[in-house]
């Protein structure tokens, strides 16, 4: 089916802008039109560092890896750095890695166990997901170097996305968190780059900022954040 398109100059146009003019003025129409950060749980200083490092990783490792994000969400993350693989004709492949399904009982009984987290802040959150309808989002939107993966993160095989160039992990929990960065260390690329979402004390999701720290305490690793949250690990 094709989406009819609008003329500059034409009736179907000036009707369009009419309408925003009206919505963008009206006390009660405003909320459609005015700017707000999408709905992003990453920070602009977290993306443009994803951006710089998927960058980076192209011009410097001989052999290409792969980009990887465990824990997708709706997608936004995901689309955002597709789009820019795709402006840049960056074939790479970008794993996409999720329980399409929300946080796993055993994560969040830990949480509850042994870092005194209220279960019922969990329970559900990102149930609506699945992945036939995620890959098939992604596609309507124009990407296709995108391999999307159903799995528990802590156990999934890293040798199967070797070699990782860059990773955003963010699965907000603390036991897939430490699994993963204990995982995957030995399938990282010659130059590779990690980020861990919500390394933040005192929130909800500090088991990932306990992991961070954990992992990077063992490797004799500096803490490095990015924006406010993003715990980043660089093999250099
Ligand atoms: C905060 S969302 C990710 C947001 C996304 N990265 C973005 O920037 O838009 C956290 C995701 O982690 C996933 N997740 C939680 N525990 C997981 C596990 N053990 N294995 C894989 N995915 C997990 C959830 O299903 C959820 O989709």
């Amino acid at each position: 089916m094709s989406i009819p398109t609008t003329r500059p100059g034409g009736l179907r146009f000036k009707l369009g802008e009419f309408a925003k003019r009206v919505a963008y003025r009206s006390k009660w129409l405003n909320f459609l039109s005015r700017p707000r950060f999408p709905l992003f749980g990453m920070q602009p200083a977290q993306l443009a560092w994803l951006v710089n490092k998927i960058d980076d990783t192209r011009r410097e490792n001989k052999t290409p890896g792969a980009i990887v994000e465990v824990g997708v969400g709706l997608g936004m993350t995901t689309v955002f750095l597709l789009e820019h693989m795709k402006l840049n004709n960056d074939t790479r492949p970008y794993y996409c890695i999720d329980t399409f399904g929300g946080f796993l009982e055993k994560d969040i009984a830990f949480e509850e166990k042994h870092r005194s987290k209220d279960r019922r802040e969990m329970e559900g959150r990102f149930a609506y997901n699945k992945k036939e309808i995620f890959e098939s989002n992604l596609k309507k939107a124009g990407y296709s170097n995108q391999v999307v993966i159903c799995a528990d993160a802590s156990t999934m095989d890293f040798s199967a996305v070797a070699p990782i160039d860059v990773m955003l992990l963010d699965v907000d929990l603390f036991v897939p968190t430490k699994a993963v960065l204990t995982n995957s260390m030995k399938h990282l690329n010659a130059r590779s780059y990690i980020m861990v979402d919500d390394c933040q004390p005192n929130s909800l999701w500090d088991g990932s900022d306990q992991a961070y720290n954990e992992f990077i305490q063992s490797h004799s690793l500096p803490r490095v954040i990015v924006g406010t949250k993003g715990g980043v690990v660089e093999k250099v």
